[in-house]
Order: C-alpha cells, then sequence, then structure tokens
C-alpha cells in the first residue's frame, strides 16, 4: 500500500498531489471519502473493483494489487472525460489495473471475475435500476470482510438499495462518508444469485406498522404497494363475514 512518507492517508497524498487539477465533468469522490474507504480496506488488498472511472480509479490503483474498472470510454469529451482524469495523472499506475470499457450493462453479464474482491465500488451509471443491477453481478464476489460502496445515496433509488442492504444479513453498514456508505461483508451466506427468497431478506420483514403512509415531497401522503394489497386483502375479508353474520340471524330466529 502507498502512503506519504510521514505515514499520511494515500488520500491525502493525493489530495495534495492534484490540488491544482480540476475534477472531470461526471465528478469525483471527495478526498474524505477516499480517506474513509482508506481506513476501512484491508491493507494488504489483492483485488478490488469499480463502476465508472476516474479519481477513484488512480486511488485504488495504488492501494490494491490489482483493480479492475469497468467504464465508459468517453475521452471524445475532452477536457471533461473521466479516463483522460485517470490517465494524465502522474500518480495513476496503469500497469496494475485493467480497463474493461463499455456500458456495465453489457460488460458485467459476461465478465470473468479472477477472484473474491477486497472491495468493490459502485460509482458508474447512476438512474434506475442500473446501480441494483451492478449489486447482482458483483456481490458474490466480495470476499467476506470485503467492502461493498455505494456512492450517491442521496440520489432516491440508490438510497433504497442502500436500505434494502442495512437490513441484509451480508452487509454490515460501516460507514456512511458524505454520501457514500461503506458496507463491509459479514460471514453469512451468499444469498442464492439463481433462485428466490425474497422472504428471507431483512427489508422484507418490516417491523414498523406495515400499512404507515410515507410522504413525498410535495406534502402529499403516498400509497404503498403493501397497502394496495392489504386494502385488497380488508375487502375479501369483509365479503366473508357478510354470510356468518346473516347465519347468525338465522339461528337468533
Ligand atoms: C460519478 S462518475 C465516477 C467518479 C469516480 N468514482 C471518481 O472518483 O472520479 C461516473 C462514471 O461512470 C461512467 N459511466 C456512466 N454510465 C456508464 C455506463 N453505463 N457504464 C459504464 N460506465 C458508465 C462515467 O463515464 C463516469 O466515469
Amino acid at each position: 500500500m502507498s502512503s506519504g512518507k510521514d505515514g499520511r492517508p494515500f488520500a491525502r497524498v493525493m489530495e495534495k498531489h492534484e490540488a491544482d487539477r480540476e475534477i472531470h465533468a461526471a465528478g469525483g469522490l471527495h478526498y474524505d471519502v477516499l480517506e474513509a474507504i482508506e481506513r476501512h480496506l484491508d491493507p494488504d488488498a489483492r483485488l478490488t473493483a469499480e463502476t465508472g472511472c476516474g479519481r477513484s480509479t488512480i486511488f485504488f490503483s495504488n492501494l490494491s494489487e490489482h483493480h479492475v474498472y469497468f467504464c465508459l470510454d468517453d475521452r471524445s469529451k475532452g477536457a471533461g472525460s473521466s479516463v483522460k482524469y485517470y490517465e494524465e495523472s502522474d500518480l495513476f499506475r496503469a500497469e496494475k489495473t485493467t480497463w474493461v470499457p463499455g456500458p456495465t450493462q453489457r460488460t458485467l453479464k459476461d465478465y470473468q471475475h479472477t477472484g473474491q474482491y477486497d472491495c468493490v465500488l459502485i460509482d458508474g451509471p447512476h438512474g434506475y435500476p442500473f446501480p441494483d443491477m451492478e449489486y447482482y453481478f458483483f456481490y458474490p464476489h466480495i470476499k467476506p470482510e470485503g467492502l461493498l460502496i455505494i456512492d450517491d445515496v442521496h440520489i432516491a433509488s440508490i438510497g433504497r438499495m442502500a436500505d434494502i442492504l442495512q437490513e441484509d444479513v451480508m452487509w454490515k453498514l460501516e460507514e456512511v462518508a458524505k454520501t457514500t456508505a461503506i458496507f463491509r461483508r459479514t460471514d453469512a451466506t451468499t444469498f442464492w444469485n439463481e433462485g428466490d427468497g425474497w422472504w428471507q431478506q431483512g427489508y422484507n420483514q418490516r417491523r414498523a406498522y406495515k400499512s404507515k403512509p410515507f410522504y413525498v415531497d410535495d406534502g402529499m401522503p403516498f400509497q404503498s404497494f403493501y397497502d394496495r394489497y392489504f386494502s385488497h386483502r380488508k375487502k375479501t375479508t369483509k365479503k366473508r363475514k357478510r354470510p356468518f353474520r346473516s347465519l347468525r340471524k338465522i339461528f337468533r330466529r
């Protein structure tokens, strides 16, 4: 692992070194976030991966024996390109990395992973359901004690994924640094990725009153899908009670 001569975190060495550089157009991880990742990452990390690329790619190329990144080739963007951003950095260690170019929607499903990951960062396409899709292809390949990092949990659909994960026995939430959630893989059995099992998942075993309304930004209550189903069940139950009541009337006569 690389770090400053005075034992400073690599994230801070990088911050100083790259101080004059403007970040690429898609926006990069804040140095505070990189420092938080560094605190949780195994100092002997052998294999890491990320979706998207940029500042984090420079970071992982220094902190991991080998780093694989799945990212669009956006060099035609010129100065705003995230590929150019790491390529043009003196700190980037290309020899420690493998680039899988192209949309993750295509590249991940056929990729043959070379080992179990010490850390996976999800920070490529942010629209729903792409981060969820990336999680699906990565989660069986993250080793116990390994990290799963989800960036931009302030985006509602990504936050929902993080909500699901924080109730999943496979993950322990270590820290939320700015808008980045850092989870650690527990030693729980890997959820079977070719079957079902929704009833085993913590998120689906709610502890709160299930029919509670939730509110959207315009202040209006929003009907949950559970509620739609539940009110349908109530109607069915009522229908069943009616003949029973009339039977009681018959007996009273
Ligand atoms: C927010 S940036 C990543 C920032 C990076 N983690 C950093 O610290 O600089 C998102 C990245 O995802 C890439 N991207 C967007 N859509 C993608 C897709 N469908 N497949 C792969 N990469 C994608 C963008 O080109 C960009 O590099």
